[in-house]
């Protein structure tokens, strides 16, 4: 089979792939330079919705509305737009193998590409119950999310089980987003997780307190303090029962899984260093091979602003890594420099009603201000987190945007905060000040 030849590679099709390809031609990419080499069947588009709107029972997402990069409010990059400008994107392709001394990719179906600079955003995987050898885990209906097939998979599911019962294991992201739209969808939903309380990563006590209850009062029923240990299968393999650790026995006509992610490096193991479970970079997402880059959600990074390194599985750190990258690329071909990536963490979620924002680090003792009751009629309220006298982390739910704007202001400036029970009392005004 022929060898091809490219410039720049991006391997991965996803957020920051497409948010790389944009920037490759606001940098004045030729054609013929630049491939995407993608595992899945479409253009680059915003993973965001698939747990959210693309799952909606009336007026769901579909593409080509949500093509990168309208989840910034950018231009909508439809694959005729990488045609226009001489980008090969290169779909339904994974790559195998990649041998980064010869620069030499290659595909399942044993095609080679070769690169000048090579652009690593391959994402994450979903961990899979099986992978834990949990009994019975392989029957149908258990159902992941990461891709837009995926995504079909659990569409085609909930139309096959229409109004009927779904068990969500997992209690972070996936786990609220999906029990929150398999509810929409009319299905019974119970919520199970190791945890005393949901999104642990993030959540205090208190900020989880209000999801609960509010996702309580929308009829989800929630099981804390156990796991998912078996599950029974029909006559026609499809799940029946979820057996916990704790004996319970739960009816399912649905399983959702959502027990965590692993950054994909696997193709790279033992050519690059690795830190924190990502491929080591600098502040320019240059890895330690010449010419490699890596971007997204593999990426470990130096986080300027905790004086760390960290690797993020958010979308805004995905679009921001890949603009970094790619500019970086070009200014080192023109000798130039651009100013190390200097990012504040900002994670965000939607569900029923509600919607969510946090900026910065959540680190240190925390208060909670505003109308955090999941009966009120609308809801308000954040968190803040203070490490050594400053304020390090701001949490807001139902905020309007301008007020979201002020609580990454101080995440960013981090302002001394006189004392808890103050911060506590002036909530956003706090904020508003600065
Ligand atoms: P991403 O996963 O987007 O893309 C990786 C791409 O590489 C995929 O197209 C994959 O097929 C491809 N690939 C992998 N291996 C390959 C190989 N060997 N050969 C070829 N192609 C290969 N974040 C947030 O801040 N707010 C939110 O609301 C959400 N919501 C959300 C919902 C769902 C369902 C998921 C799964 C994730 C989110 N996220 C999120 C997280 C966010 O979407 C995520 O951090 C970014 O998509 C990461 O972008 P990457 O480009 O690194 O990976
Ligand atoms: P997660 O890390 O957010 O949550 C994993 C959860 O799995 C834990 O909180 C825990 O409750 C649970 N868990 C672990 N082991 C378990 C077990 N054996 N049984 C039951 N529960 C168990 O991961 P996720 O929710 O699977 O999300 C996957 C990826 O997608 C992550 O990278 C996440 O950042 C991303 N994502 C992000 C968003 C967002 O930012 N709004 C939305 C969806 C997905």
């Amino acid at each position: 089979m022929a060898e091809k030849s490219f410039k720049y590679v991006i391997v991965g099709g996803g957020v920051s792939a497409g948010y790389a390809a944009r920037e490759f031609s606001k940098q004045g990419v030729q054609p013929g330079e630049l491939a995407v080499i993608s595992k899945e069947g479409v253009a680059p588009y915003e993973r965001p919705a698939l747990s959210k709107a693309y799952l909606f029972p009336e007026g769901a997402a579909r593409l080509p509305g949500f093509h990168v990069c309208v989840g910034s409010g950018g231009e909508r990059l439809l694959p005729e737009w990488y045609t226009q400008k001489g980008i090969s994107l290169i779909l339904n392709t994974e790559i195998v193998k990649a041998d980064l001394t010869s620069k030499t990719l290659t595909s399942a179906a044993g095609e080679t590409f070769t690169y000048k600079y090579l652009i690593i955003a391959t994402g994450s995987t979903t961990l899979k119950l099986t992978d834990f050898g949990v009994e019975g885990a392989n029957a149908k209906n258990i159902l992941y999310l990461r891709e837009i097939d995926d995504a079909d998979q659990l569409v085609e599911a909930i139309k096959a089980k229409k109004n009927g019962t779904a068990v969500v294991v997992g209690g972070g992201y996936i786990g609220l987003e999906l029990s929150a739209v398999l509810k929409i969808n009319n299905f019974d939903v119970k919520m199970v997780y190791p945890e005393p309380w949901c999104m642990p990563r993030l959540f205090t006590s208190e900020i989880a307190a209000f999801y609960e209850g509010y996702y309580a009062k929308k009829g989800v029923s929630i099981i804390k303090g156990t796991v998912a240990v078996g599950f029974t299968s029909n006559d026609n393999g499809e799940v029946k029962e979820v057996k916990l650790k704790d004996g319970r026995v739960l009816e399912a006509d649905i399983v959702v899984v959502g027990v965590g992610a692993r950054p994909l490096t696997n193709l790279f193991k033992g050519q690059v260093e690795e830190e924190k479970g990502g491929i080591k970079t600098d502040a320019f997402f240059k890895t330690s091979v010449p010419d490699v880059y890596a971007v997204g959600d593999v990426a470990t990074f130096p986080m300027k602003l905790y004086g760390d390194i960290r690797r993020v599985e958010h979308v805004d750190h995905s679009r921001k890594s890949a603009e970094q990258a790619v500019k970086a690329i070009f200014a080192s071909e023109q000798g130039k420099e651009i100013e190390a990536y200097d990012y504040l963490p900002y994670f965000y979620s939607r569900s029923f009603d509600l919607s969510w924002q946090f900026y910065g680090d959540n680190v240190g003792d925390t208060v909670i201000f505003g109308d955090h009751d999941p009966s009120s009629a609308k809801p308000k309220f954040g968190s803040y987190w203070i490490k050594e006298g400053k304020v390090v982390g701001a949490f807001l739910e139902g905020g309007a945007p301008e007020e979201n704007q002020a609580i990454a202001k101080v995440a960013k400036l981090q302002p001394l905060a006189s004392s808890l029970d103050v911060l506590a009392k002036e909530g956003l005004e706090f904020a508003s000040k600065i």
